[in-house]
């Protein structure tokens, strides 16, 4: 059977979605550690710093039976310029699947293109699938939803930077039939082209997407997502970003606004200060981190789905 990557959460179709966030509640429920992968190995490839999605992958693989293999890219010939293309073909003949944060989203696509294995998204400049697939189990919980299809009855508000957080939230919610605001200053709203590949699922799914400035769209929110004003690779802008975004602080003035059963989330790490308070961030921290601990069960069902 053909390897299939997990790049983007545009390559799962609906059903895929359905399928890997009951098989991680599942997980989640049962907890015990499964056998199915002795023997087996995945390679964790990153180009920058991660705690969550390292560590929640290694525990994965190990409570699925297999091993993670930590790849230091300091002291792999990549570093002194060995093509994408010789250690893709390299790394499919010891490992069963790659698990990559690259800074540059096509530089993930040429993996995959290159890998004999499942090259599987571990964050880019452009998306983070793993993330969201949490994100949603998380949302489902806390609003006490058993059907993806009923996530339409809740308001989601991400408000902060149109980033690959935002790109994949955007594409789960197109894909599933959300009602999902995106906020941001016009400067880093959600890029025109994957706006465009959102229609073409929305016109089916029936989401409800909205994107703006206006940081009144927050009203009735029963979800608000944020996530730091500078993701990694973008520290040049650090400076700018701060006077933009200021505004845009989920802060309690700001959740005035939102329903009475509003969840805060943050993908983490967070900057208390700046796009989350120190109060807000205390007060929501059980969403938060149930969140971070969704990662581990969300990359076991994608795991489980993806190195068969
Ligand atoms: N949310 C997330 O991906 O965290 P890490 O950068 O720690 O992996
Ligand atoms: N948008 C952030 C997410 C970190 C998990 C970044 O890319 O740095």
């Amino acid at each position: 059977m053909a390897k299939k990557d997990l790049l983007s959460i545009y390559d799962l179709s609906l059903k895929e979605i359905k399928n890997l966030l009951s098989k991680a509640f599942e997980l989640k429920k049962k907890r015990k550690p499964l056998d199915v992968f002795r023997g087996k190995t995945l390679g964790l490839m990153l180009e920058k710093p991660s705690t969550r999605t390292m560590v929640s992958f290694s525990a994965a693989m190990v409570q699925l039976g297999g091993t993670p293999i930590f790849l230091n890219i300091e002291k792999m010939q990549r570093s002194r310029g060995e093509s994408i293309h010789d250690t893709a073909i390299v790394l499919s003949r010891y490992l069963d699947g790659l698990m990559i944060r690259a800074f540059k989203h096509s530089d993930i696509e040429e993996f995959a293109k290159y890998s004999t294995v499942p090259v599987i998204n571990g964050l880019t400049d452009r998306e983070h699938p793993c993330q969201i697939l949490a994100d949603v189990m998380t949302m489902m919980e806390f609003h006490k939803i058993t059907n993806p299809s009923d996530l339409k009855k809740i308001k989601v508000v991400y408000i902060g930077d149109g980033n690959n957080i935002a790109n994949s939230l955007l594409a789960i919610a197109s894909v599933l039939g959300m009602d999902l605001t995106l906020i941001a200053p016009k400067e880093y709203l959600t890029n025109r082209e994957l706006l465009n590949k959102s229609l073409e699922y929305i016109s089916k799914s029936k989401a409800q997407i909205k994107v703006t400035s206006d940081i009144n769209a927050i009203d009735n929110a029963d979800v608000i997502y944020t996530d730091v004003w500078t993701s990694m690779g973008f520290e040049a802008e650090e400076k700018k970003r701060k006077k933009l975004f200021t505004p845009y602080q989920v802060n309690a003035e700001l959740l005035k606004k939102a329903s009475s059963k509003c969840i805060v989330l943050h993908c983490l790490p967070a900057v208390r200060g700046e796009e989350i308070s120190e109060d807000i961030m205390a007060k929501y921290e059980d969403s938060i981190f149930a969140q971070a601990q969704n990662r581990l069960h969300a990359q076991k069902a994608v795991l489980l789905q993806f190195l068969k």
